[in-house]
């Protein structure tokens, strides 16, 4: 049976954290969407990992690990994470399995993500500039490179060529940027021990021979985890073993279902595991949210919560809310509890990982928005595509000052962090089965 992990928020919940935590009881574990773009932090024995393309459940020595169909794999960010890997003599050999479908994000499509949002200005998403956008765009279009055509270096080269043909004309000729801004822009694409601006070259832009090259090679180094993970993961099933599938990003980043425009360009709800991996929706056993016990947000958009405010900088501070991938400071604010209602109604949620509580503590007073008042006076619980539009209704809740990190029993938790779970369960009408209280794998209190 299949388990679903998701953020049910705006991503880095504690994706990485719980996933981990739950690999124990799991056979396999699967990144079914999305790319480099997602950064997932796992804390083991004092030593931090940060995972963008692997799954999680990597750091448990015995698990099958599978990057799904529906992924954008960047090979450059998978050879570090491999590398890392191969450093703290963790094996990958025979179980890591990479979906002969999934399409591979070369450096034209950072280049191309880049140059979008340049050109959009103040309109801009403020995406992690991993080529995300368009590599999806490009598997669309029908002009993509899928895992599998990196073993035939015949068919790589005539795929690349007819692509970077395309996203180099469109840089150059709609969005105006010389041979000279594209320099300036790959230089800013670096990985461990290679960088983009490898593959440029001063009359095209970026040399094709050099990208086929080096993209072949990969494609011979990774030629034995290239597979066909659906027919994989089927037998597995059918022998009844465990399968963890692991969101990515959060359910308000999904394109259909997000705060549109201001979304990644993947499907994160639990519908798009079966079909990134090819299985039927019947071997779904549970579905469990990770919810953040306040929220944060990285990029532009709709954020009805956010705190501007000394508590959103002490969130931040306290939280370490900087982006695992990018950096970037991340924006703070209350728990929503509309947003984990819709999450529900998405997904199907049979239980909650509430993460982070420990940086709540020393707080006074904590507010949880439970619903929303919308312009014509009306009170709805549930998110609305128009989330510019609403004006959080907020119950105030008594908060704690003892330290919590230590706790390793629910009933030895302060009183008033019981009664605060307590209400998001009545709230939402879901089990908090999970209580994250640090980074590490022993901070996890199971209720
Ligand atoms: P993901 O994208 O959902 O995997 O989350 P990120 O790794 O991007 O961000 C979550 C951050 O919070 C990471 O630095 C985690 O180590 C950290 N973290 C996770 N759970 C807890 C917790 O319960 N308490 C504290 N203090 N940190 C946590
Ligand atoms: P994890 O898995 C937080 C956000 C970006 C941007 C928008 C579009 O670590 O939770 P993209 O590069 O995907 O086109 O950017 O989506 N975003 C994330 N924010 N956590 C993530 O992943 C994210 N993945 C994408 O910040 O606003
Ligand atoms: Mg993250």
């Amino acid at each position: 049976m299949i388990n679903f992990v998701f953020g049910s928020q705006w991503g880095d919940e504690g994706k990485g954290k719980i996933v981990d935590y739950l690999t124990e009881k799991s056979d396999i574990v699967v990144k079914h969407h999305g790319g480099a773009n997602a950064g997932h932090t796992i804390y083991v024995d004092n030593e931090k990992y940060v995972f963008h393309l692997i799954p999680g459940g990597i750091l448990h020595k015995n698990k099958i690990c599978v990057i799904g169909n529906d992924t954008v794999l960047d090979l450059l960010t998978l050879k570090d994470e491999l590398q890392i890997l191969k450093e703290k003599n963790i094996s990958y050999k025979n179980r890591l399995f990479i979906g002969e479908r999934a399409h591979i994000t070369l450096p034209y499509h950072r280049l191309l993500d880049v140059a979008l949002e340049i050109k959009k200005g103040k309109a801009a998403v403020g995406t992690t500039a991993r080529g995300i956008g368009p590599t999806y765009a490009n598997k669309i279009n029908r002009i993509g490179i899928v895992a599998n055509d990196l073993l035939d270096k015949k068919i790589l080269k005539n795929k690349i060529t007819i692509a970077n043909n395309e996203i180099i004309d469109i840089v150059k000729k709609v969005y105006g940027l010389d041979n000279k801004k594209i320099k300036e822009i790959l230089s800013n694409f670096k990985y461990l021990d290679h960088s983009a601006l490898d593959y440029y070259d001063q009359k095209t832009g970026l040399d094709v021979d050099k990208l086929v090259n080096k993209y072949y090679k990969i494609g011979q180094e990774l030629k034995n985890n290239i597979t066909d993970i659906s027919l994989l993961l089927n037998q597995q099933l059918e022998k009844k073993k465990k399968v963890l599938a692991e969101g990515s990003h959060g359910i308000l980043l999904d394109i259909n279902y997000g705060t549109y425009p201001f979304v990644t360009t993947s499907v994160c709800i639990a519908g798009n595991v079966f079909s990134s991996i090819g299985t039927s929706p019947k071997y779904l056993d549970k579905s469990i949210g990770i919810v953040k016990s306040y929220t944060t947000r990285v990029g532009a958009g709709p954020f009805p919560t956010e705190l501007n405010e000394d508590i959103g900088k002490y969130l931040q501070e306290k939280g370490k809310e900087f982006g695992a991938t990018t950096g970037r400071p991340r924006r703070c604010g209350w728990l929503d509890l509309c947003i984990i209602r819709y999450s529900k109604m998405l997904n199907g949620m049979n239980e909650i990982a509430l993460t982070k509580v420990d940086i709540l503590t020393g707080l006074k007073k904590i507010k949880v928005c439970v619903g929303y008042k919308l312009k014509n006076g009306s009170i709805i619980k549930t998110v609305p595509y128009d989330l510019y539009n609403v004006k959080p209704i907020y119950k105030e809740l008594p908060g704690w000052d003892q330290d919590i990190i230590n706790i390793k029993k629910y009933k030895d938790l302060p009183l008033n962090l019981k009664k605060y779970i307590e209400f998001i369960e009545k709230e939402v009408g879901v089990k908090i089965k999970y209580i994250s209280v640090g980074q590490n794998r022993d901070q996890t209190i199971i209720k």
